[in-house]
């Protein structure tokens, strides 16, 4: 794939740790940046100030792909054999992807045994990735494939892998390419390992020193109620970044809390179903740096939020909802203005999760957001009378 054609790397100068003939893409990073007044509207903002950032138009359907193409890259700069991440799913299907087309290394995958979207394990296997399910959460199937990397000399590819976060850096560069670089006034985001949060954060902190931008966006991250390790920690404890020195003394007995009370991550929106975010600290400088904010939302609201965007665009997985449902309470607490512009960036594909999709429309959301198939017998006359109801 030519790298003037990758979103990523026709941005190399911004990322320039890989020679030219070392790279490793499968053209990522062809995403879009789309206005949705239909979503400004349910959000309440006023008309052409919301944008969606459709990241789940990667080739695996997720925003990983900006930084799996980097982390594929170094893997093949130090001659790996052999490369392993822990994933909620789409971590595991962009792995699989760049090792399944480019040949460069073997790939071991690790997942929980609890809520994997299914959209997601399909393609670990299909792509040919040999898949360990240890009995536990994403939390436990991170802290033993850290554990195994180290042992066994194997290429960790989850986004405490630097290069990862490189590769996300250009999610912004694009969303500023749309917007003719000017600066938007907020980045919603989700927030589960808060990979993406802190490279954005880098994205902006460079691009400033470059003076390329003269001003940088304010960043929310948004968790789910059930995995809300950052909110917890940043809204209601106070943590901060503190000029590289946040108080560890809370983040360790936060853990130890969470420890002895066997607090286990508990989402519907499974990709960002995490306690123990392996970015935490890079994330508050993120947060330091982008005037940020953390909100949590339920998942009622995630799934509402994602309706919103099937309904007015490409649709999305239900984390990426989370972005929305975010925006929209930062905008009933009056903290984003009616006249901000503001980004959501949409993390997952629409087909990663069909049965929280289908679920969610045969189930009992609020009646203008449900669309459940309607049954009907096999039978003309009766298919056109509820034709005619319809129209
Ligand atoms: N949205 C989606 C669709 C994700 O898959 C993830 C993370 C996130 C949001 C959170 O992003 O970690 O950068 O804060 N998924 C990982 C995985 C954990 O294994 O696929 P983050």
């Amino acid at each position: 794939c030519p790298l003037d054609y990758s979103g990523v790397w026709r941005f190399r100068q911004l990322l320039p740790f890989a020679p030219d003939d070392q790279i490793v893409t499968i053209g990522e990073g062809q995403t879009l940046l789309q206005q949705s007044n239909s979503v400004a509207k349910y959000v309440g903002l006023n008309e052409g100030q919301l944008y969606l950032q459709y990241e789940g138009l990667n080739p695996s359907g997720s925003f990983k792909d900006n930084g799996m193409t980097a982390a594929s890259t170094h893997a093949r700069m130090v001659g790996a054999k052999m490369a392993a991440c822990a994933s909620t799913g789409n971590t595991s299907a962009s792995l699989a992807i760049y090792a399944g087309t480019t040949k460069h290394f073997k790939v071991i995958v690790f997942v929980g045994s609890g809520k994997i979207a299914y959209g997601k394990l399909s393609q670990a296997l299909d792509y040919g990735a040999t898949t360990l399910q240890i009995q536990g959460d994403f939390d436990d199937a991170l802290k033993q494939v850290r554990e195994v990397c180290k042992t066994a000399g194997i290429y960790l590819c989850n986004s405490v892998n630097p290069f990862r976060l490189e590769g996300q850096k250009t999610i912004m560069y694009r969303v500023l390419e749309g917007l003719n670089w000017e600066v938007p006034d907020w980045i919603v985001v989700p927030g589960g390992n808060l990979g993406n949060s802190s490279a954005f954060g880098k994205a902006f902190m460079e691009l400033k020193e470059l003076g390329l931008i003269d001003r940088v966006p304010r960043l929310a991250v948004i968790n789910a109620q059930g995995a809300n390790t950052l909110y917890e920690l940043h809204e209601k404890h106070g943590l901060c970044w503190n000029g590289g020195k946040p108080d560890a003394e809370l983040i360790k007995s936060f853990y130890q809390k969470m420890d002895d009370e066997d607090r286990r991550a508990s989402t519907l929106a499974s990709a960002i179903e995490i306690n123990r975010p392996v970015n935490l600290k890079k994330c508050l400088r993120a947060l330091d740096f982008c005037d940020g904010v953390v909100r949590e939302v339920s998942d009622d609201e995630i799934l509402d939020g994602k309706s919103q965007v099937g309904a007015g665009g490409f649709g999305c997985e239900p984390a990426s909802g989370a972005s929305v449902a975010g925006a929209k309470l930062l905008r009933e607490q009056g903290i984003i203005a009616p006249s901000d512009r503001v980004v959501c960036i949409l993390t997952g594909h629409q087909l990663k999760d069909p049965n929280a999709t289908v679920n969610y429309h045969s189930g009992q959301p609020a009646p203008e957001f449900q669309n459940a198939p309607i049954p009907v017998e096999n039978d003309f006359e009766k298919i056109m009378e509820v034709i005619q109801g319809i129209a």
